[in-house]
């Protein structure tokens, strides 16, 4: 039997069909498009998936059910978005659309915990009871589990660890708030510290690595900085304190054994674990509360949307 395990983005739709093994046997990925709006998204998702099963050699009756990652708040027992401001959903109930095209069962869940799931089934939290993913790409995703369950909250609103106000009165955010984590340490986040950098640095180095690799992304500022520039290393060195705040905030709250770092921005690898790691230790050797918590990467990349929604439905 296979899954099919979705993972919605802001900017892309992620489609794999995954074995009970966890193992991804073939991925799709096309244009999130969210303003042509959800039944669009949605309907092409449908149309993916058939494609994929075909091009792999499989038909409709080989599939055993359908996992759905959501970058919002999810009520997965109803299968129903409640709020995903960065795809422009509200109230949808997304299990129910997609039984249109499908006569199997559909679980839907929040992407973040999505992604937790399949790192601690099959990645790297896989041995741990307690563990926080958190997800850097289009917004901040917060994934917690804890004595080896998944915590979804009241309602599976909880976990919205990139709302959580890091800078008061701050940049507006998505949802509404202002000075949200997201704002600050996400992918985006990132580029628009390198953006508001390079507009007040017209030497940095930052320019022509944007211009080499077709405009500024959440790479720009890292690959200045390895290679000497100044302003690029301010970049990340401010990017890294608002990461690791927002962190901490969690750290004092939750204490998990681990914080597992996944999304675009996680594959900068050493150069983001190693000071987060540090900047944690310090703080909670400063205040005795003691053990650490261990900073690692995603060892699944970004394939643990796609496993983790798998993994929901299996
Ligand atoms: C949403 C979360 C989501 C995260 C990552 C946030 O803006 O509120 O539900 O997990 O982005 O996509």
């Amino acid at each position: 039997m296979i899954y099919a395990g979705v993972d919605v983005g802001g900017m892309s739709i992620k489609i794999g069909l995954v074995n009970s093994d966890g193992k991804i046997l073939k991925t799709k990925a096309f244009a999130t498009e969210q303003e042509k709006g959800y039944k669009s998204m949605f309907a092409r998702t449908a149309d993916y998936i058939k494609q994929l099963l075909e091009e792999s050699g499989f038909s409709l009756i080989d599939l055993a059910g359908i996992g759905i990652g959501i970058p919002g708040t999810v009520d997965s027992k109803k299968g129903m978005i409640i709020s995903a401001v960065n795809i422009g959903c509200k109230n949808v109930a997304l299990a129910e659309e997609m039984s249109q095209y499908f006569n199997v069962p559909i679980a839907v869940g929040n992407d973040a915990n999505m992604a937790a799931l399949g790192e601690q089934r099959f990645g790297a939290g896989k041995g741990h009871e307690n563990v926080v993913m958190i997800t850097l790409g289009t917004g901040i995703g917060g994934g917690i589990i804890i004595d080896g369950k998944l915590y979804e909250g009241n309602g599976g609103a909880g976990g919205e660890v990139g709302h959580q106000i890091i800078e008061i009165d701050g940049e507006q955010c998505n949802c509404g708030r202002r000075g949200c984590w997201e704002r600050y340490a996400s992918a985006t986040g990132l580029i628009n510290q390198t953006k508001y950098a390079m507009a007040e640095n017209a030497n940095s180095l930052m320019h022509k690595i944007a211009n080499e690799n077709g405009g500024v992304d959440g790479r720009t500022a890292f690959l200045a900085m390895d290679a000497g520039d100044y302003s690029g290393k301010a970049v990340v060195d401010r990017y890294l304190h608002y990461l690791a705040e927002g962190l901490l905030n969690l750290g004092y709250v939750l204490h998990p054994e681990m914080f597992i770092i996944g999304g675009g921005i996680s594959h900068e690898g050493k150069n983001v674990m190693e000071p987060l790691q540090q900047k944690l230790n310090e703080d909670f050797e400063r205040s005795g509360m003691l053990p650490y918590i261990q900073v690692v990467q995603a060892s699944l990349g970004n394939s643990a949307g796609i496993i983790g929604a798998a993994a929901l439905v299996m």
